[in-house]
């Protein structure tokens, strides 16, 4: 058995922006998977709004996940078969809102491609695939935003793009938002910065202090 992670104990505030950086291997991803309720541990308790997730059945997890927690990747994962206003409409139509194409809609104009609705992943530039990913991420107005290296896949000027887009959302939204990310100028324009080394915090700094 590998032990990824161990003695790893921290607490982040509501409408915090913690960037979690470090090197490959060490760790970031399985974070975010754990906080996500994507993976469970084998040891320790995981505490998101108050509620312990480590107990909760598979089904428990998708049904908080789908009203708390967005989710951004490094390589986008919007469904091929879908166009951009399916793709964000998704979440909407599975959570029961009434007017999900409309509110998917807005979320286009939102990240600036009201104009691209009807075409399929294959036919947007990364960049525009992961806004949408963004719009998609925040449909549901989730208080909780993970992003795993969301500018990883693109080129700086289309990274920090994305990222001006996700800090805005954040604002609007009033979400936390704890992304990972290898660009120490983006990891700069977040509150606080987690270093992970061999699966363990190596440090954990307020930006600014
Ligand atoms: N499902 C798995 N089973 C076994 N080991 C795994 C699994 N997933 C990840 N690991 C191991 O856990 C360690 C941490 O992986 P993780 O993906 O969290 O790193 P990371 O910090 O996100 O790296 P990168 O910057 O390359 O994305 C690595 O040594 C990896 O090989
Ligand atoms: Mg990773």
């Amino acid at each position: 058995m590998v032990n990824i992670l161990h003695s790893l104990t921290f607490d982040v505030q509501q409408k915090q922006v913690v960037a979690v950086v470090g090197p490959s291997g060490s760790g970031k991803s399985t974070l975010l998977g754990l906080l996500a309720g994507l993976d469970k541990p084998t040891s320790g308790s995981i505490f998101l709004n108050g509620h312990e997730i480590t107990s909760w059945s598979e089904y428990q997890l998708a049904h908080f996940r789908r009203r708390h927690i967005g989710y951004i990747f490094q390589a986008f994962h919007l469904i091929p078969t879908f166009t951009a206003l399916e793709n964000v409409a998704l979440p909407l139509e599975l959570s029961g809102e009434p007017m999900a194409v409309e509110r998917a809609q807005q979320l286009l104009k939102s990240v600036g491609l009201q104009d691209r609705h009807g075409h399929y992943p294959a036919q947007l530039s990364g960049g525009e695939q992961q806004r949408i990913a963004v719009a998609r991420a925040f449909a549901c107005r989730p208080p909780i935003l993970l992003a795993d290296e969301p500018t990883g896949n693109l080129d700086s000027a289309t990274g920090q793009l994305v990222i001006d887009l996700l800090l805005k959302l954040h604002r609007d939204h009033g979400s936390t938002l704890v992304l990972v990310t290898h660009d120490p100028n983006l990891a700069k324009r977040t509150d606080r910065i987690i270093t992970l080394h061999d699966g363990a915090i190596a440090s954990d700094k307020l930006i600014g202090f």
